[in-house]
């Protein structure tokens, strides 16, 4: 690099994550895989750019969302374009597009990156990995129901069950709400001295959202606000019913949060979202609802949908934090070649151990070195034990296997015999 020339850097809140961290990445995706597969959910790609209408139209267009975090740009068309800050909408428009809602049902979840330009910090960044799992055609409460219970399948097998809890609403519907901001403007604008100014924009605009407010000095006045659960009507509140007592019958336990309404416009019914103290300010690591209104919203029949999305980061900050996950290293079996013939020797049994030995993780040693230097690295990678071949070794057509974690001697062996104990450790290994 030339002098001067100052090297550039990730953008703010925008994270690489780099080799030591990816296999927790891959344990946690792994177990979400094997847990939507066990519910029968399939998996849906999507693109990471949707036209800027799309976000408008279906979170809402006085969402903090819409209104200031959008990464949205023109394209050469001059189409305004936006990087996805949720999968929601996207989803939702792909199934469309392609005629899924047809008189059919969908179980689905989509993985990968959001964008979204709020102000970093500690769990909240511009650039952060979604889980989203998308139902349609289904009127519930029963799917609500496995929404959630596959979401605390989920925490168990990840082992932080413990640390979270679930916070249950329902939002009604579309009209069940509109009576209800009356009363709730109402009751604001009787206690207009004490709302912030962010409350006082969105009095007019948004209202709901004020209930959600963190500022401690509107919580004694929001604990008194009138509740929208109060306000559903019989369909609603029985549809709710169902899903708790479903909840009670599978033992699974919720917090009634009526001051829950979600930051984006499309749900009604059913909202959770899961919460976790350990975490700080940003401690929802998984959040959802129920959005049937936003399919004929998008263009689409009258129809049913609820999904949630969880916080890849966040639910790993919280793995870390716990400190219970135990991953296996990225190698077992470090190849060390010293001399010419040991490196054509170890050439070509590295390839026939790993004929021999489906998923056994083996390292050669490359760019030669000493044998000293060589076990360094050996040890370093991590490997249970290291093969070493001199030109002894390579000359007597056998192999040295030395342990790296436990003391043992180093023994001689022939391929053959080398294989065999390969083998029996590598079936027996406990698994990660
Ligand atoms: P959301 O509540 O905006 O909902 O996001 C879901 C989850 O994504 C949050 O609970 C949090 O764990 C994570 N998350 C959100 N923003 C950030 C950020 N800036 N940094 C790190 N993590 C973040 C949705 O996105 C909806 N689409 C969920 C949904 C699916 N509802 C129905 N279907």
């Amino acid at each position: 690099m030339a002098k001067n020339q100052q090297a550039i850097q990730a953008i703010r809140g925008m994270h690489d994550i780099l080799p030591e961290q990816s296999p927790y990445w891959q344990w946690l995706e792994h177990n979400a895989r094997q847990v939507l597969a066990s519910y029968g959910y399939q998996e849906i790609r999507l693109p990471i750019v949707e036209k800027t209408e799309l976000f408008k139209r279906s979170i809402g267009e006085v969402t903090d969302i819409v209104e200031k975090e959008m990464y949205t740009f023109d394209d050469r068309n001059g189409d305004s374009l936006t990087l996805r800050p949720e999968g929601t909408a996207g989803c939702l428009r792909a199934c469309l597009e392609h005629g899924l809602l047809h008189n059919q049902s969908h179980r689905l979840w989509y993985y990968g990156p959001m964008f979204r330009h709020e102000r970093p910090q500690k769990g909240r960044y511009r650039q952060f990995y979604q889980l989203g799992v998308e139902t349609y055609g289904m009127a519930g409460p029963d799917v609500d129901a496995e929404m959630i219970q596959l979401t605390d399948r989920l925490w168990r097998k990840l082992g932080i069950r413990d640390n979270v809890a679930l916070q249950l609403n329902s939002l009604g519907t579309t009209e069940e709400r509109a009576a209800y901001r009356g009363h709730l403007v109402g009751y604001f604008k009787q206690h207009i001295d004490v709302l912030d100014e962010d409350s006082l924009r969105r009095l007019e605009t948004n209202p709901l959202r004020i209930l959600d407010s963190k500022n401690p000095d509107m919580l004694p006045m929001l604990r008194e606000a009138p509740v929208l659960l109060e306000h559903l009507g019989e369909e609603s509140l029985r549809h709710f019913d169902s899903l708790k007592t479903m909840l009670d019958d599978l033992g699974i336990v919720y917090e009634l949060n009526t001051r829950l309404v979600r930051g984006l416009d499309y749900y009604g019914k059913t909202v959770f979202e899961w919460v976790t103290d350990d975490l700080g300010a940003q401690g929802t690591i998984c959040a959802g609802g129920r959005y049937d209104g936003l399919i004929e919203q998008l263009g689409g029949k009258a129809n049913h949908a609820i999904g949630f999305a969880m916080g890849m980061e966040r639910i790993l900050a919280l793995v870390e934090q716990l400190d219970t996950v135990n991953i296996a290293s990225s190698v077992d079996v470090y190849m060390i070649r010293v001399g010419t013939e040991a490196e054509k020797a170890g050439l070509l049994l590295s390839e026939q151990i790993r004929n021999a030995i489906d998923g056994l993780k083996l390292q050669v040693n490359c760019g030669g070195g000493s044998f000293k230097s060589q076990f360094k690295k050996a040890d370093k990678s991590g490997a249970e034990f290291a093969i070493i071949i001199g030109e002894d070794e390579a000359a007597r057509g056998e192999v040295a296997l030395k342990s790296l974690r436990i003391e043992q001697e180093q023994v001689s062996l022939t391929h053959s015999a080398l294989l065999q104990i390969l083998e029996d450790w590598h079936q027996n290994k406990p698994l990660a």
